[in-house]
């Protein structure tokens, strides 16, 4: 694992656009793996001035979002399905159909089977984008006393996530108790790892991440046991390593 500090969320989107440009420029198929959440808007940002300047071509890019909320639909304004096409996919060269959220509605077990079997079938995901979340966890994969969950998987949402994540909703209520996240075993598969925070809220779960043991009561922490993760934190988030 290597950790890289920058002065601000700035720079740290900056960081995380050139590592998708080189890898874009590299392998224009490329296939990534795509977060949701406050923290990748400013690198989403950085990555459509740099498609509008010519740098980047994600006209044969391929993507597989982490997760989604389960009962959601697409057109939901607070569905990740909605957020990336907002946030994204409606300002780039990107083919719509290239690009993956997984689905929470209809029989859901079944999407997430199906999702598993999308990524390998697309050979696997290149280049991971990650949040964390206050509590470590990284998609939607919740700390978990027991073990690390491997596959595509239906989760129940901890209270703390939906109080954090209440603020793109109308009320607390209207958060769904239930997502569909991309496994810890998806997420490790990925060939390359990038982890995005900002931000002092994040600090301790940075922390706990980088420095403490693997558990999956903190799910991040099994990143380090990747032979290809970058940690890109703002010095607020760096702040008690
Ligand atoms: C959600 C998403 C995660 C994200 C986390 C942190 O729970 N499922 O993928 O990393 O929120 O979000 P934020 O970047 O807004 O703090």
């Amino acid at each position: 694992m290597q950790v890289y500090v920058y002065r601000n969320e700035e720079q740290v989107a900056q960081a995380a656009a050139m590592i998708f440009a080189s890898q874009i420029s590299a392998k224009p198929n490329l296939v990534l793996g795509l977060a949701t959440g406050t923290t990748p808007i400013p690198t989403y940002q950085r990555l459509i001035a740099m498609n509008r300047e010519g740098l980047i071509d994600f006209s044969q890019v391929r993507s597989y979002n982490l997760d989604e909320y389960v009962g959601l639909e697409p057109n939901h304004p607070a569905s990740y399905r909605y957020f990336m096409n907002a946030q994204l996919f409606d300002h780039v060269n990107i083919d719509k159909a290239n690009t993956h959220v997984p689905s929470g509605l209809g029989d859901v077990e079944k999407n997430a089977e199906a999702y598993d079997a999308a990524i390998e079938e697309a050979g696997g995901i290149d280049l991971q984008l990650l949040g964390i979340g206050h509590n470590g966890h990284i998609g939607f994969n919740e700390p978990n006393p027991r073990a690390f969950i491997y596959k595509t998987n239906v989760v129940t949402l901890t209270p703390s996530t939906i109080q954090a994540n209440a603020r793109l909703f109308e009320k607390e209520e209207d958060v769904p108790r239930q997502a569909i996240s991309l496994g810890i075993g998806g997420i490790m598969n990925a060939r390359r790892i990038i982890l995005l925070a900002t931000g002092r809220g994040k600090a301790q779960a940075v922390r706990d991440a980088v420095q403490g043991d693997i558990t999956p009561l903190l799910p991040a922490s099994i990143l380090k046991a990747h032979r290809n993760v970058q940690f890109l934190l703002d010095a607020e988030a760096a702040s008690l390593l």
